[in-house]
């Protein structure tokens, strides 16, 4: 059982925890949430021991094996295999003992009692799970999208990214009682996630995972740790629960307020009557005592809603780009170059909105680099617009950041390199009003980037972005790091966006919300895809028994080690893959397709109209639930009427607002059936 009981963490002048009590039980699989910056990582950081709580007391139990994923990019020149069967510490623990005891026996073989060991030994390893070390951890790394022929390749020849796969992995083989895993989904593709999910499923272990992702939390998870404004709250239930049992909450705490900010307007205004005159002196003051008697019930604060907005582009090209008969690939040293997209021939227009999908390692990334000017093309040409201003977010783009700097240093510098030619120029109050809008406010624009949480960093990447008035947005993997309302906040922007758009994501929420069509990057090209997500989760079904097939050829043509890959892969797939569906004729699916394709184009602009009502509805009560909140308090009577107003202007948009919200949710079913 892990306890905290009045835990206290600080972080410099932060307090991220402030008095903070929760049970975790052995065998619970818990989610820990909260927004950008609240301290999850920190949280971790006490229970892995990197950090020691300010006050109140930790304990976890000390017999306890931890598994985490390393947050360092390995840096070896073992192969994918070793590596991950190295995240087995009880193997690697006995086969040390194993070496030594060999390397005794063998200076004196006569030993009886070195003989015994040894046997033992032999025992324990046989007991560790020698003999299917290597299949278990091959079994991890193709589950996680690797291909059958880089198990052998070295961790150094992969990217960023799969090497993070690896070490993830690696924390996966770990045989644990305790599995802390911090954003797990981050680097991972659609059809590896899906497999992630069936796996952690099956952990017997206690796990806490930090995500930002509602369908990975609800899969995984029975019971919810949030952090909000330094309390921890625990919630029995997924993601999902705890939403509905937190709004319930607010909702209740929202009224128990009111009713005790009415009782307390009644006590000062007896108070203020009473203290004037001598003769009640006496009644005001034991009044006075009861009122500091009072146990506060807290006013909701409400959550900052951020949102924000992608300026009008200066000019918008049309077309943006076109790019007709290119290869894209990588190009290597001592070796030719690696093709792994050939014949792309397509332009992309003004207002596009696409969605770009594929299988792992499919080319996505390439793709996209290549549009990006970060690699150029092998073969064709990629012809851009006049005036085109590309915004390219991908997740290397926080290495970009510097650890040292503040975000405000970030901006000057921004500032000064894209003012260079203008005669705009940005005084430090402007920048300053910028970061503002993205939530770094007070100390944050001064503190060095190094020490911020993931989620601000990429919000720090995004708000440098929209600075630049990008005509045409490159998305790769951008709501990595996000918390829900940041998400949220994106897809208001980006449905409003007016240039073009492209986005690679595996946020299936946030495919769906902004892009119009899809384009589909695998098998060496780049081609329309028909059809949506749910076509999508189908195809990505087939690519996975295509590749089970694949590895099961190579089972067949090669030796027994091959073979046990093979088995390893079809078992790591089969792990993920949910029963196929029902087998219907092509016609009939294809004119399932296009009558999906039709209904979701009806229902696009129903759903655009629907996100900003609901934006609005909750901006607007937010804004008359703190004016109700304030008016229950004493005010002069000049404000009063003010506020009188507004809460009239309020109460009516917001009964409008509702009134609409109905209508088009109506309107959306009756597309929908
Ligand atoms: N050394 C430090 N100095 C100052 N502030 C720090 C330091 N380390 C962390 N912080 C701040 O503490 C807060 C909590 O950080 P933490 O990384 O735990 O957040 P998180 O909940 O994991 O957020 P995210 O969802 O973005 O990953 C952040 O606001 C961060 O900027
Ligand atoms: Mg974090």
């Amino acid at each position: 059982m892990i306890t905290l009981k009045n835990v206290v963490l600080r972080r410099s002048s932060k307090v991220l925890l402030n008095g903070a009590s929760v049970t975790i039980n052995p065998g619970e699989k818990v989610g820990l949430v909260g927004r950008n910056g609240a301290g999850k990582s920190t949280l971790f950081a006490l229970f892995n021991g990197t950090l020691h709580e300010d006050g109140g007391d930790f304990s976890v139990p000390k017999q306890w094996r931890l598994a985490q994923v390393a947050q360092n990019m390995p840096e070896t020149d073992e192969s994918a295999t070793e590596f991950v069967v190295g995240g087995d510490t009880r193997l690697a623990e006995v086969r040390q003992v194993l070496a030594d005891l060999e390397q005794k026996h063998a200076a004196d073989p006569d030993d009886h009692d070195i003989g015994m060991e040894l046997a033992h030994a032999y025992t324990d390893l046989a007991d560790a799970g020698e003999h299917d070390a290597v299949p278990r951890a091959q079994a991890l790394i193709l589950g996680l999208g690797f291909k059958v022929a880089e198990l052998d390749e070295p961790v150094n020849s992969f990217s960023g990214g799969w090497r993070m796969r690896l070490q993830l992995a690696r924390a996966l083989m770990c045989p644990s009682d305790l599995l802390l895993l911090d954003e797990p989904t981050n680097h991972l593709d659609l059809d590896a996630l899906v497999w992630l999910e069936a796996w952690l499923q099956r952990y017997a272990g206690t796990m806490i995972v930090i995500s930002h992702d509602r369908e990975f939390l609800d899969a995984v998870t029975d019971v919810t740790l949030h952090i909000d404004q330094a309390n921890l709250v625990r919630y029995g239930g997924n993601y999902s629960k705890f939403e509905e049992m937190r709004a319930l909450q607010m909702e209740q705490q929202q009224v128990a307020f009111s009713r005790q900010q009415e009782k307390i307007a009644h006590l000062q205004k007896f108070i203020d009557r009473f203290k004037a005159k001598a003769s009640k002196a006496k009644q005001a003051q034991s009044r006075v005592k009861a009122l500091e008697r009072m146990e506060k019930v807290a006013p909701l604060l409400a959550e900052a809603d951020f949102t924000f907005e992608f300026k009008e582009p200066n000019n918008i090209p049309n077309p943006m780009l076109s790019i007709s008969d290119a290869a894209f690939g990588y190009v290597q040293e001592d070796a030719p170059p690696k093709v792994i997209l050939t014949g792309v021939s397509r332009s992309v227009l003004a207002g596009q909105r696409i969605g770009i999908l594929g299988a792992n390692g499919q080319g996505k990334s390439t793709f996209v680099k290549t549009i990006a000017r970060e690699m150029g093309a092998l073969a064709g040409t990629v012809t851009e617009g006049k005036g085109l201003s590309i915004g390219y977010f991908a997740q290397q783009e926080l290495d970009v950041l510097h650890p040292a700097s503040s975000p405000l240093e970030h901006m000057v510098r921004l500032a000064r390199e894209l003012g260079a030619g203008s005669r705009e120029r940005s005084t430090e109050q402007d920048l300053r009003g910028f970061l503002g809008s993205f939530n770094f406010s007070g100390d944050m624009v001064k503190q060095a980037v190094g020490t911020m949480s993931g989620g601000e960093k990429a919000r720090l990447v995004l708000a440098m972005m929209v600075w630049q008035r990008p005509n045409l947005l490159l998305l790769d993997e951008p709501t990595n790091h996000l918390d829900l309302a940041t998400r949220e906040a994106l897809a208001v922007a980006l449905n409003e966006f007016e240039g073009t758009l492209m986005l690679v994501s595996h946020d299936r929420a946030l495919l769906r919300s902004v892009c119009d069509e899809f384009w589909l990057v695998g098998r060496g090209k780049v081609a329309d895809f028909d059809g949506d997500l749910d076509d999508y989760q189908r195809y990505l079904l087939d690519e996975a028994k295509r590749q089970r097939e694949l590895a099961k050829e190579a089972g067949r043509a090669a030796d027994a080690h091959a073979q046990a890959q093979a088995q390893a892969a079809a078992a790591a797939l089969a792990a993920a893959a949910p029963a196929p569906a029902p087998a219907s004729s092509r016609e009939q699916r294809q004119q399932d397709a296009q009558d999906r394709q039709q209904r979701l184009e009806r229902q696009k602009p129903i759903k655009r109209e629907l996100t900003k009502a609901e934006t609005r509805l909750s901006a607007a009560s937010t804004e008359r639930d703190a004016l109700e909140a304030r008016m229950a308090q004493p005010m002069p009577p000049a404000e009063i009427a003010e506020a009188g107003k507004r809460l009239k202007a309020l109460t009516d948009e917001i009964a409008e607002l509702e009134e609409r919200w109905l209508r088009l949710t109506d309107e959306l079913e009756a597309i929908g059936a």
